[in-house]
């Protein structure tokens, strides 16, 4: 018997993106949430896209915890017009070239200014340099790296000390991937396309301290104060990759979130038990039974008191069901989550 198995994307260039964002734009293309029109006709200065860029906005704050001193900025002209930002935004920039795409920033950059690679070319860019081998102790202002060399495919698995310095960061294919603390960056970019969504936007988180100074040269759209100080609507910005981008982070937003609840049921020895399968599990609606399978009458009347306390209420199961159900939507923020995760970590082991 032939199995036919469904087309999968390994591409590096361009991510797979999941397929309930691809129906859920096949469902939206003709008529965007029953305003009448479609996102690439909308005008970018309509209340309808402001919706929109607002949500993709807030999806970078939740996901990395961005802070209140860091301005969160969509622009166009990939990664590649970033290697031309910052060196026209952070002069006296030291580079560390660990495989194609940051020699090919620094290549950008030396148009700009002075610029130190912080190592000579170590082999064929099978590794990452040593830091404490680094040329960092002179007075450079900043030092950019790549998390994820896409090419030669190095990748950190630290964040370099660079003694005081400013860091930037280009995290394409790492982005939303994993957790990053975002307070150690003063710039960290992003091309959509490889890890959330698709090609045409770039996303810049810049500390409030990165945004002033520029040099006298950088045209309008690529500083980052202009672009910050209208909202990322200075000029035309790509409205469908914010949309699609917005799209594919809220199912990242879920996915992780649900998660954390998950695999507290599922590491609690049967004290909590799903009783649906594991790869039919809703990441919005949370069924659970505490105490056995069938649930524990008691155990759970308690569970939902002491929530109730912690001023986590409504988890109560439907009537036909029973147990518990935690509905983890849009609006409930990762750190609620992590209350409940909490808690029922803790009612756990110290009851
Ligand atoms: C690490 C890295 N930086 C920058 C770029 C350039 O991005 P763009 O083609 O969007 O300018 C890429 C593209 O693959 C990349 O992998």
């Amino acid at each position: 018997m032939a199995v036919v198995l469904d087309m999968v994307n390994f591409g590096r260039g361009t991510t797979k993106l999941p397929h309930s964002v691809l129906l859920e734009m096949q469902k939206e293309l003709l008529d965007h949430k029953g305003i009448g029109t479609s996102v690439p006709e909308m005008s970018y200065r309509s209340s309808d896209f402001a919706k929109i860029i607002n949500n993709a906005e807030t999806l970078v704050w939740e996901l990395l915890a961005v802070r209140d001193n860091y301005e969160v900025i969509f622009v166009q002209g990939g990664g590649s017009s970033q290697f031309c930002a910052v060196p026209l935004k952070l002069i006296g920039l030291k580079v560390a070239e660990c495989g194609a795409w940051s020699a090919k920033a620094a290549e950008a950059a030396k148009k700009f200014g002075t610029i130190n690679i912080v190592h000579s070319k170590f082999g064929n860019y099978t590794k990452i340099p040593d830091p404490s081998t680094w040329n960092l102790n002179s007075d450079a202002s900043s030092v950019y790296y790549c998390t994820n060399e896409m090419v030669h495919d190095v990748e950190f698995d630290f964040t370099p000390d660079v003694k005081g310095a400013v860091l930037v960061c280009d995290m394409p294919s790492h982005f939303l991937s994993k957790p990053v603390d975002v307070s150690k960056f003063g710039v960290i970019f992003a091309g959509a396309q490889k890890n959330v969504g698709s090609a045409g936007v770039t996303v810049v988180i810049v500390s409030d301290d990165q945004l002033g100074f520029a040099l006298r040269e950088c045209p309008s759209v690529l500083e980052y104060k202009v672009q910050a100080g209208n909202s990322s609507l200075y000029n035309t910005p790509p409205c469908f990759s914010i949309y699609i981008w917005g799209a594919v982070a809220m199912e990242k937003l879920s996915s992780i979130k649900s998660k954390m609840i998950y695999e507290i049921i599922d590491n609690s020895q049967g004290f909590y038990a799903c009783p649906v399968e594991p790869q039919n599990r809703s990441k919005m609606n949370i069924p659970f039974c505490i105490g056995n399978v069938k649930g524990d009458d008691a155990l759970e009347k308690r569970f939902l008191d002491k929530a109730l306390e912690l001023s986590m209420w409504s988890m109560k199961g439907h009537r036909s069901v029973g147990g518990i159900q935690a509905s983890l939507y849009n609006a409930v923020k990762i750190e609620h989550v992590w209350q409940l995760a909490t808690f029922m970590k803790n009612f756990w082991r110290l009851l």
